[in-house]
């Protein structure tokens, strides 16, 4: 049995069809909606990934959704709330498929090192402030098929599991433990109180990474998160970067992970 959450998704929108569920969720922080609104959708017609990239989003077997959020907080904080959703995800999956998914910094979760998770965060402004910022996840439940553009990094809970699963026990679960991590990161500010969890889940540390970011590419040991989520990276010369999320991509040396 799934926990009930007490504010993420209390108010629920359900499509059959959308173009996006960002894109729609904010459409309806436009029009208003409250702070933890969740849109969630059957299939996305031009499903968003991360870095300008498309997410394959056939009809029926994924989650896609996007919960609404209208926090009081600064910019420069809220691609925090992006690693907090990703801790969410990770926990929810836990729990429900009993699978142990990796974090890949920032936010994608992976099983046997295939991605089955992704999470992409949008920000509307009012002036100087933050209206309302969306974040958008992605989970492959019960798929079994990928494209071959990406079956070699993609994979599915029930391909990894031999089980099928209930999209709506797993969302209200990931809502669940979103609200906890939500509140251990409000009690600070920061990701001090979840940077453990975080960080041991982290499939990258101990690991060299390669990170792309504006043309330019270097590699050096992934060493974890700091408290405001930015990676750790120590360079061939010894010193140690601290990388922020935004554009940059980062891969194994070898591959993927
Ligand atoms: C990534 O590239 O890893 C991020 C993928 C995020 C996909 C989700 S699906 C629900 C929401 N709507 C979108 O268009 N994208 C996000």
């Amino acid at each position: 049995m799934s926990r009930k959450p007490r504010w993420a998704g209390c108010n629920r929108i359900e499509l059959t069809k959308v173009d996006s569920t960002n894109e729609e969720a904010g459409r309806q922080a436009l029009k208003g909606a409250c702070h933890g609104t969740l849109v969630v959708a059957r299939e996305q017609t031009a499903g968003q990934g991360r870095r300008g990239r498309s997410w394959y989003s056939p009809p029926g077997d994924s989650i896609y959704m996007s919960l609404l959020l209208r926090p009081l907080l600064t910019p420069d904080k809220a691609s925090m709330l992006t690693l907090v959703m990703g801790l969410a995800a990770a926990r929810g999956i836990r729990q429900v498929c009993h699978l142990e998914p990796a974090i890949k910094w920032p936010n994608d979760l992976l099983v046997r090192e295939k991605k089955v998770c992704g999470i992409l965060t949008r920000l509307q402004m009012k002036e100087e402030a933050i209206d309302s910022l969306i974040i958008g996840v992605g989970i492959n439940v019960n798929q079994l098929d990928f494209p071959e553009e990406i079956s070699a990094v993609a994979t599915s809970l029930q391909r990894e599991s031999g089980r099928a699963f209930e999209k709506t026990e797993l969302i209200e679960e990931v809502m669940a433990a979103f609200e906890d991590c939500y509140d251990c990161f409000f009690q600070t500010g920061d990701l001090s109180l979840l940077k453990q969890e975080y960080n041991e889940g982290l499939i990258n540390r101990g690991r060299q990474v390669r990170l792309v970011a504006s043309g330019k590419e270097w590699t050096g040991e992934a060493l974890g998160i700091n408290d405001v989520g930015e990676l750790l990276v120590r360079r061939q010369d010894g010193c140690i970067e601290q990388v922020f999320a935004g554009e940059v991509s980062v891969r194994g040396i070898y591959g993927y992970v």
